[in-house]
């Protein structure tokens, strides 16, 4: 007999509890007949879902059309000048969506400047814009159950040269990652390369010496990459190559407390047989 394994009742890295409906059933199945060997399909069905079909495809691309067309009016040179505080775009994002047909958010947005884009998960969105600093904007509309999920940090004036530097450190990183995913590669590899090069880009920086785990993810700290589909954060089975199908994210950031930096950029990207597609290329990756 085959069932979804109960997860844990409280789960303490989300502080909450879980539903008790399969640890219920799979008791019930036990009382019902105490020696029957059940089997779990969770990693199976994480597998099924981590090749996309076209359909699926589809859908997640009109997920990402809807988000970089909100994106790019909520970002527009005229709109920047306007806002005052972070919650403002990320007024203008929700009715994007909505209008062109989106259910909504696919996750709660990220809409962090200066200091606050440091905070990796800052989803307050209430603080005040300040034209020296740069703004994340990290969002995906939801559409037909499929999610996007697309990161741009802009600048509301000229940037500094620092900050344009680092800029383009994270923009190199993504180039770099980019040029790697193709059929056959495991994602662990992967991220081991994305990280040794994101060193040398932090040395560059002069904000580490030596290029190791614990310096570069003192900057870095979150991985490079997830998969993206019914969930932003979509199962999947990190221990496999990639196939013809995965729908994963490219995300690289340097944060830096000390300086309030902090910069991220991500797109979508699709696994076909001879490489990759970038489902999100047509928005510009521009910091001004
Ligand atoms: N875009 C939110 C996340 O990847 O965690
Ligand atoms: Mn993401």
């Amino acid at each position: 007999m085959a069932t979804l394994a109960p997860l844990p009742g409280y789960l303490h890295d989300y502080g909450m509890y879980t539903n008790p409906a399969r640890a219920a059933l799979v008791a019930h199945i036990k009382e019902c007949k105490d020696d029957i060997e059940l089997l779990d399909l969770g990693m199976h069905l994480s597998r099924l879902r981590m090749i996309k079909q076209p359909a699926e495809i589809a859908l997640i691309q009109k997920a990402i059309d809807i988000s970089i067309a909100s994106i790019k009016n909520a970002l527009s040179a005229a709109k920047l000048k306007r806002y005052a505080y972070e919650y403002e775009i990320e007024a203008e994002i929700t009715k994007g969506f909505r209008k062109r047909g989106a259910e909504g958010h696919a996750f709660e947005p990220i809409v962090a400047s200066g200091a606050r884009a440091v905070v990796l998960h800052n989803i307050a969105n209430n603080g005040q814009l300040s034209s020296d600093d740069l703004l994340v904007v990290d969002v995906g509309a939801q559409y037909g159950h499929y999610a996007a999920d697309i990161t741009r940090t802009v600048s509301l004036k000229q940037p500094s040269r620092r900050q344009q530097a680092v800029y383009d450190a994270v923009l190199e990183v993504q180039r770099f990652a980019l040029a790697q995913l193709r059929p056959g590669v495991l994602l662990k590899d992967y991220e081991q390369d994305v990280e040794k090069f994101m060193g040398e880009k932090l040395r560059e920086l002069g904000l580490i010496k030596t290029i190791d785990h614990e310096s570069v993810r003192a900057f870095f700290p979150h991985a490079t990459s997830h998969y993206l589909g019914l969930n932003v954060h979509d199962v999947g089975d990190y221990n496999r190559p990639l196939e013809p199908g995965v729908v994963i994210t490219v995300e690289p950031g340097i944060y830096i407390p000390a300086e309030g930096i902090g910069i991220r950029i991500e797109d979508d990207i699709l696994i076909t047989a001879n490489g990759h597609k970038i489902l999100t290329n047509k928005l510009p990756r521009e910091l001004a």
